[in-house]
């Protein structure tokens, strides 16, 4: 079965790429390159021919989900039967500075890729939503039932194009759709070879954390260490990519026996405040992380952690790997981006 992958080469997309591929579907990737590079596809052809699938099983098309002539010809192409749908801008301050842009490029960009789908007849689509659509409305464990109040613009977007997609599924039954509320995505391929590339100073504490691990950075700057939490600074429910990634596997599978709309938190259920985070890098990558106390972020919540019970029930979702794998996996594809860039 073919699977439209929009944003398939960048973080999140380029696993989910691969963890399709290893189960058998074949992927069409699409991605306007604005949050990646080209490479990333040379290096997920190393990685399929690496495993003995043959090449043709991933295809390319760089296009732009906004773009409807562009899509039209891809779905004309590549014939997809479904779309695993993660294209999106992604930055919560930027989103604050620049909400239009996020506007049109997440809520304008589904719509039309909606549209699309409908008239190619395809109506399978998982899409990436997020934890941040919880804002600060309810108490963690966070369920799917929670109140959502998102407290940005990107988050918005993100609530936005879930109500379409629920009012979709509403208007026309031949449509089978799960959103999936991503917590906190971090680490990388155990290959060591696809990971996150943040461009500029990182927003998150993983990339921050390895690019002072590797000497880019001076310092982690803790935002606040006076949270209600056991060591005061703030926590959260990080769950490994290969994990997640697994995750859009099963969920497309659900999606594809099951008709109408679902929503799916994928999480650990489990939190880790920053400093535990720290702590475990040092200790499994054997480097320090020197780190500053500093004033709280604007925006942050003390605590996020998801209910899990919903996607282990219906999806048999149950994230494998640790807080050390994470940080573990992480490092180590930091370390070949470093070497690689020493080459250059
Ligand atoms: P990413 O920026 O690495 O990947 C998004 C990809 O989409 C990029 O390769 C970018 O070039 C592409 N893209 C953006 N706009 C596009 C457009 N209009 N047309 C075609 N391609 C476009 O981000 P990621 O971390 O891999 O996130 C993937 C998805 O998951 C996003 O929708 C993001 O909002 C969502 N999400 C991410 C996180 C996280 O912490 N990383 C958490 C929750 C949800
Ligand atoms: C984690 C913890 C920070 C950086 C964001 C988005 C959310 C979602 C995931 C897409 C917090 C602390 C961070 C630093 C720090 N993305 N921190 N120093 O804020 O939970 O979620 O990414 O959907 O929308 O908001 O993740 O990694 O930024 O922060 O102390 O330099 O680390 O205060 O407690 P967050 P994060």
């Amino acid at each position: 079965m073919r699977i439209l992958v929009t944003g398939g080469l960048g973080y999140i997309g380029s696993h989910v790429a691969m963890a399709l591929i290893e189960s058998g579907y074949d992927v069409i990737l699409l991605d306007n390159l604005i949050n990646t590079q080209e490479n990333v596809l040379e290096v997920l052809k190393r990685l399929v021919k690496q495993k003995g699938i043959p090449l043709e099983r991933l295809t390319f098309f760089p296009a732009d989900i906004r773009d409807r002539e562009a899509l039209r010809n891809v779905f004309l192409a590549a014939k997809p039967e479904a779309v695993v749908h993660l294209a999106g801008l992604k930055a919560v301050g930027e989103s604050v500075a620049r909400p239009l842009d996020y506007y049109e490029n997440n809520v304008t960009g589904s719509i039309i890729l909606l549209q699309t789908m409908r008239e190619h007849e395809v109506f399978t689509i998982v899409f990436s939503s997020s934890a941040t659509v919880y804002g600060e409305a309810s108490e963690p464990p966070f369920s799917e039932t929670a109140p959502t109040a998102p407290t940005n613009p990107y988050g918005r977007t993100k609530l936005m194009i879930e109500e379409i997609l629920s009012d979709l599924a509403n208007s026309d039954e031949r449509f089978r759709i799960v959103s999936l509320r991503y917590f906190n995505p971090v680490g990388a391929h155990e290959s060591g070879w696809i990971g996150e590339m943040p461009q500029g100073v990182p927003n998150n504490l993983m990339p921050y954390v390895m690019q002072v691990a590797a000497g880019l950075r001076e310092t982690l700057y803790v935002f606040g260490n006076d949270y209600p939490t056991p060591d005061g600074t703030g926590v959260r429910d990080y769950i490994h990519v290969l994990d997640l990634a697994r995750g859009h596997v099963l969920a497309l599978d659900y999606a594809l026996r099951h008709g109408g709309y679902e929503v799916f938190n994928l999480g650990r259920g489990k939190g880790a405040s920053v400093l535990e985070v720290i702590r475990t890098f040092e200790e499994v990558n054997g480097i320090s992380v020197p780190y500053t106390i500093a004033a709280r972020r604007p925006g942050d919540v003390a605590v996020s952690f998801a209910a899990t019970d919903k996607a282990e029930r219906l999806l048999g979702f149950q994230a494998a790997y640790d807080l050390k794998d994470m940080c573990r996996h992480a490092w180590q594809f930091q370390k070949r981006l470093l070497s690689a860039q020493s080459k250059i």
